[in-house]
């Protein structure tokens, strides 16, 4: 199949989260079954600017009825996969989605011109695309440029469109003043299509053109036709009926292999865990952490926002804290939680310590360093580090909410033979401190029953090939 793939981050180029890993790994996959991709990302200024010693593809279009737009392409070919780089004043800026502060405010416009320029570029180098693939509300509007911009075009008379969505918090939500701006007829300023509580929700009009939509687990899926967890818009994902589905990612497994990991000291896997302590030992030292081998290490890696569940993860840390324990914490994001996180490293010194940032290597590092990895969601779309954590022997503590409750089986009293990691209920302080406590009770007093969950841990595979079948399908159908 011809599939135009559109996603506003990518790994290898730019990355906020784990929509970037998929937006690489997914088109690298379905090139390797034999499709034809054209992947486009916008060219941020964050992004290398090498690729512009090339001349690009240059094209004009409407977004509108009267506002044209420049654009010049640039080609990266990597892994077999066709990667435009699509350049405009309106990616010229330092951020991606803000200016570290708040998102910016055009943002509506920015993606809504990068969608459809997606759309021209593939009319432009006469890419026929079988399938439109959009990513989140970013590119959300490709489908109903598609639909609606495109009804007559005969380039397009074959094309269908699914929309994944990798987290439905984020909408894109605007004014709707920017209706014209983007090309939206005002007709589909409705409740049922573009408009939510008198805004424009760009997601939700993607959510009604798009041919099919998908979320990226089972259980993610179940939980957005909820009204508790359908973040406002489970009646629409309701009357999606069967053309909602959900798909689990895949884990990049030549990016995470300890065995080959070059970011390591040194390398390990299941037969040899040798390496696993050498990486213990190496971070303990970087982070300036006492150097002991037989202390239980947790570690978490995450953006500090709401979603991923610090603020009843602190206080349970620091109650925790009080046992023979060791914590890692790498993120960026909500100063205010990175401010708690700070606090947290000076009361204990000895015991945790904080690097506010983003580094790959060190979340690599951390990754085979830990004996625990706690995730702690309030919702996860998929999630992709509880994975990355058991191909590297560390266990995942997360709660049991989509796609970590579909990946990790949580130890109960009868399946320590299968159970992959422990879980959680409820988003409160006490049942994941319950949870911290029962890992360090299992590490201290049980390690038979420990290193049988790590050895399950190390040989689960969630891999792009099955994913990708699921996607090959799903194309299908539409
Ligand atoms: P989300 O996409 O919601 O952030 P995922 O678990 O799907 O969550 O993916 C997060 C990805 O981003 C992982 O690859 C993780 O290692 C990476 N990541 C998140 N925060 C950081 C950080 N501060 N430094 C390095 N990598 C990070
Ligand atoms: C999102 C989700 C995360 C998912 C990732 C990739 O950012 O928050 O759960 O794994 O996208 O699909």
């Amino acid at each position: 199949l011809n599939i135009l793939f559109l996603a506003s981050e990518i790994e290898g180029f730019v990355k906020t989260g784990g929509l970037a890993d998929v937006g690489r790994a997914l088109p690298e996959e379905l090139a390797k079954l034999g499709h034809n991709l054209c992947t486009c990302l916008p060219y941020y200024s964050k992004v290398d600017q090498q690729y512009k010693n090339q001349t690009p593809i240059t094209f004009d279009f409407l977004l509108n009825h009267y506002d044209r737009y420049f654009v010049k392409a640039y080609l990266v070919n990597k892994n077999g996969v066709n990667f435009y780089l699509l350049e405009h004043d309106f990616f010229d800026r330092d951020g991606i989605y803000d200016d570290g502060y708040q998102a910016y405010e055009d943002n509506m416009l920015r993606f809504a011109f990068f969608s459809k320029a997606c759309l021209e570029l593939a009319k432009k180098i006469n890419f026929q695309p079988e399938i439109v693939h959009a990513n989140d509300w970013q590119t959300a509007l490709a489908p109903f440029y598609l639909k609606e911009h495109y009804q007559f075009d005969a380039f397009f008379t074959h094309s269908k469109s699914v929309l994944t969505i990798h987290n439905g918090a984020y909408q894109g939500k605007a004014h709707a003043r920017w209706l014209h701006a983007t090309g939206i007829n005002s007709i589909f300023f409705e409740p049922n299509v573009f408009e939510d509580y008198g805004d424009l929700n760009m997601l939700k009009g993607g959510i009604h053109f798009a041919d099919k939509v998908n979320s990226v687990s089972i259980g993610y899926t179940q939980e957005l036709r909820q009204p508790e967890t359908g973040h406002g818009l489970h009646e629409y994902f309701v009357k999606k009926g069967t053309d909602l589905s959900g798909i689990t990612n895949g884990c990049d497994y030549g990016t995470w292999d300890p065995s080959t990991d070059p970011s390591l000291i040194a390398n390990f896997d299941l037969g040899n865990i040798t390496g696993k302590h050498k990486c213990k030992a190496h971070l303990q030292t970087s982070l300036g952490l006492p150097v002991i081998k037989n202390i239980p290490l947790f570690v978490n890696i995450s953006r500090l926002t709401d979603q991923k569940g610090h603020h009843f993860l602190i206080p349970a840390l620091r109650e925790f804290l009080n046992n023979p324990v060791q914590i890692a914490v790498l993120g960026s994001g909500d100063p205010a939680l990175c401010a708690q996180l700070v606090q947290l490293q000076n009361d204990f010194p000895d015991k945790f310590h904080f690097t506010n940032g983003y580094s790959e290597a060190l979340s690599h590092q951390m990754e085979a360093a830990g004996d625990y990895f706690i995730m702690p969601s309030v919702f996860e779309p998929c999630g992709l580090n509880q994975i990355y954590s058991m191909r590297y022997g560390t266990l995942p503590i997360v709660r049991s909410t989509g796609g970590l409750k579909d990946t990790v089986i949580a130890l109960d009293d009868s399946n320590d033979k299968i159970a992959t990691g422990l879980a959680f209920e409820n988003c409160e302080v006490s049942e994941c401190l319950d949870a911290l406590n029962r890992a360090n009770q299992l590490y201290y007093d049980t390690p038979v029953v420990y290193k049988r969950l790590q050895r399950s841990g190390f040989k689960k595979r969630f891999t792009w090939e099955d994913a990708c079948k699921e996607y090959e399908a799903l194309y299908e159908q539409a």
